[in-house]
């Protein structure tokens, strides 16, 4: 994503208090900075914020978080929050550093759309966010379920596979997520320029693997009960053609 910087830029990064400066002094005490007990949910690559914003303000009851390692980038998501009812807080950093700034269980779930693919370069395969090494993360953060869009067949198919190797049951799976109609309020700024293009989009949910799950059960035997930890979601399956056999 590019943006130029705008004649607010700066001024919004100093003044716009939902940008948290020091994030790691939050660790473990998001809730106390929201002010409530309410579930928290993460996207990272939040771009411009136009999700977090309408998601923010269309469940009160959750918390919001979003981190964008580019600084113009995210001013305009705070920006964009500043002016929308609900609670969201923005990080600027790599999602890399996410460790330092949650605690075991602080997040419950956490939205990757559109990230970038980093495509055909072997040895870039381990940025993408669905690469294992940033599954190892979510896995250590708790984090019980992942909603992950893209436009990119190859990265789509590279993920099913990192989440199988995993073990993280994979569910509502779609290769093409608007042949049926989307809540317009929660597509992503990428993803409306890929719709107008007619190009399919690829959703899916991967759900955290139980702890004995991680070494001895193949994802496909997972339970189906755990599948209800998410909170804001899509609720019907889309699973054309047993796309999660091909991978087991
Ligand atoms: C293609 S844009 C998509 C933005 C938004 N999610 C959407 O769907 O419209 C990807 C965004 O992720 C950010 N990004 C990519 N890799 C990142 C990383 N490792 N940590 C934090 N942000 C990252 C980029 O700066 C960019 O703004």
């Amino acid at each position: 994503m590019r943006t130029r910087k705008k004649n607010w830029t700066a001024r919004e990064l100093a003044e716009n208090e939902r940008i948290i400066k020091e994030p790691q002094n939050l660790c473990g005490k998001w809730r106390e900075y929201f002010g409530n007990v309410n579930p928290i949910q993460l996207e990272i690559g939040c771009g411009k914020g136009k999700f977090l914003a309408a998601s923010a303000q269309a469940f009160p009851q959750i918390n919001f978080i979003g981190i964008e390692r580019d600084p113009t980038i995210l001013a305009q998501a705070a920006r964009l929050a500043r002016n929308t009812p609900g609670l969201s807080a923005y990080i600027i950093s790599e999602a890399e550093a996410m460790s330092e700034y949650f605690a075991p269980g602080e997040i419950e779930v956490l939205y990757i759309q559109f990230c970038d693919p980093w495509p055909n370069k072997k040895k870039w395969a381990k940025r993408r966010l669905t690469h294992g090494r940033f599954l190892d993360i979510y896995y250590s953060l708790g984090i019980n379920v992942i909603h992950f869009k893209t436009d990119n067949r190859a990265l789509f198919d590279f993920s099913i596979q990192q989440f199988s190797e995993k073990n993280w049951l994979l569910r509502n799976i779609s290769l093409d997520l608007h042949s049926t109609p989307q809540d317009t309020r929660f597509i992503t700024e990428y993803e409306a320029k890929f719709v107008d293009l007619g190009m399919p989009i690829y959703r899916l949910e991967a759900v955290k693997p139980a702890k004995g799950d991680l070494c001895e059960r193949p994802h496909h035997q997972t339970k189906e009960s755990d599948s209800s930890n998410a909170v804001h979601s899509e609720k019907e399956s889309n699973n054309k053609s047993g796309y999660i056999k091909d991978f087991g």
